[in-house]
């Protein structure tokens, strides 16, 4: 079977952002073309229109293809023969310059692949929904951490009823980079993530909340319903929060609880979520990502390895395997299943088909919709002392 059959070519990706000196964007690419299912054909890769053209050689990126603003990418490439022409977009910039690029990418009929936060307010995000609504375009929004194949094992147990009802979520992104003023030092991630301009509402809780909190939607199909939420910032001079601990009522009756920290000494990049049901609970942590705890009292804990031929593995999570158990998988891998769930759709889409946009194995723009108001409400809680607001968006899905 040919690459991508019935296409039986390479999808052509197009990436936003991942100049030099950027960190996401890089890991877009080799995510992408990991299973020799894409190739970086295109790029606007900086704010700055030399840096953006000096990084192109970086990706191999022709020099005909490589753009001094994703205008005139978008522009370009549109009017491109359909056998030459771009298929997806990869949004890498900060979160104040995805909805520009995305709905503009969507209108031209692109499939788009954005990071997270999805926009920079719910409004942005709210009305992204509806171009991606009236287009048959694949949108992906990528919450990599969904990507991981005992986290999508986890996933189906979880639906089958292995663990039973699901009475708690906690869930938490615990890093400890923003322990200084870093931003002072104008050190460039740490810059525009806490400048409310660019980042947005919130600081740590937009960032790297959003990820444990899709987290745990993702794996349970839980709704929420109601949201009480306090940020602190903790780190003097900080215009966003650097800390904060949600609490998430369910629709079902179960509670949540969502903590994120960026000024944890010695942490690095913890995502963890354990999930408590009424037939057993388990444990997952990123830092570990091979390895998930379940437990049931009275038995000893089992500890799953992720291992694509162990009879104890599921459909879905032998699926997000490349290698044999022990040869650990981790970030990469766990970024290319989001890519390869999403490759599916568009190949399906080159097919002709009508895409599914909304139950959908990799996450998507109803979970940027979600994603967006989850910090929204967050922030508006904790401005009101904790209040408990609604968090069950029209975009919820199960
Ligand atoms: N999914 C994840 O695990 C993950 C991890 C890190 C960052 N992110 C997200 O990815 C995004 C980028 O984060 P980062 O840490 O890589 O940022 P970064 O500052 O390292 O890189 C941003 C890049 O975007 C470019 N850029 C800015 N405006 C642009 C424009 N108008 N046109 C073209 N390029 C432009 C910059 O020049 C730079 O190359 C953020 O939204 C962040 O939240 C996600």
């Amino acid at each position: 079977m040919g690459i991508n059959a019935p296409l039986n070519r390479k999808l052509r990706m197009a990436l936003v952002g991942g100049g030099q000196g950027s960190f996401i964007g890089r890991v877009h690419s080799i995510a992408a073309c990991l299973d020799n299912r894409a190739v970086v054909t295109a790029g606007a890769l900086s704010s700055n229109p030399e840096r953006a053209k000096a990084s192109a050689p970086d990706y191999d990126i022709a020099e005909s293809r490589a753009y001094s603003s994703y205008q005139e990418m978008l522009e370009t490439e549109a009017k491109l023969p359909e056998d030459e022409r771009i298929d997806f977009v990869s949004i890498t910039t900060p979160n104040h310059v995805h909805f520009e690029v995305a709905d503009a990418a969507v209108k031209a009929g692109f499939n788009v692949v954005c990071d997270k936060p999805m926009t920079f307010d719910l409004d942005q995000a709210e009305t992204l929904l509806k171009s991606v609504q009236e287009s048959n375009v694949v949108f992906a929004v990528s919450h990599n951490y969904t990507g991981y194949p005992l986290v999508r094992q986890a996933r189906e147990m979880i639906l089958n009823g292995e663990l039973g009802e699901i009475n708690a979520i906690r869930s938490q992104y615990i890093q400890g980079w923003l322990r200084t003023q870093l931003e002072a030092e104008d050190q460039k991630q740490a810059a525009w993530r806490t400048d409310p301009s660019k980042s947005g509402a919130a600081g740590a809780f937009g960032d790297i909340a959003t990820h444990a909190y899709n987290l745990g939607r993702y794996m349970t199909g839980l709704l929420p319903e109601t949201v009480s939420c306090s940020l602190k910032t903790f780190v003097e001079g900080r215009k966003l929060d650097d800390y904060g601990t949600a609490i998430i009522r369910y629709e079902s009756g179960a509670l949540g609880s969502v903590t994120a920290s960026q000024i944890s000494h010695g942490r690095e990049n913890d995502v963890e979520i354990e999930i408590d049901g009424t037939k057993g609970s388990l444990k997952w942590r990123q830092e570990n990502p091979n390895e998930m705890i379940v437990r049931q009292n009275g038995k000893p804990h089992q500890i799953y390895t992720r291992d694509p031929n162990a009879p104890f593995t599921n459909g879905s999570g032998a699926a997000a395997c490349r290698l044999p158990s022990g040869h650990p998988e981790a970030f990469f891998e766990a970024f290319a299943n989001v890519y390869s769930s999403a490759f599916d759709a568009m190949v399906a889409r080159a097919a002709g088909e009508t895409v599914e946009q909304r139950d959908t194995v990799y996450p998507n723009v109803y979970d940027g919709v979600e994603g967006m108001y989850f910090i929204q409400q967050c922030v508006a809680s904790s401005s009101q002392d904790a209040a408990w607001l609604p968090l069950k968006h029209a975009a919820a899905r199960k």
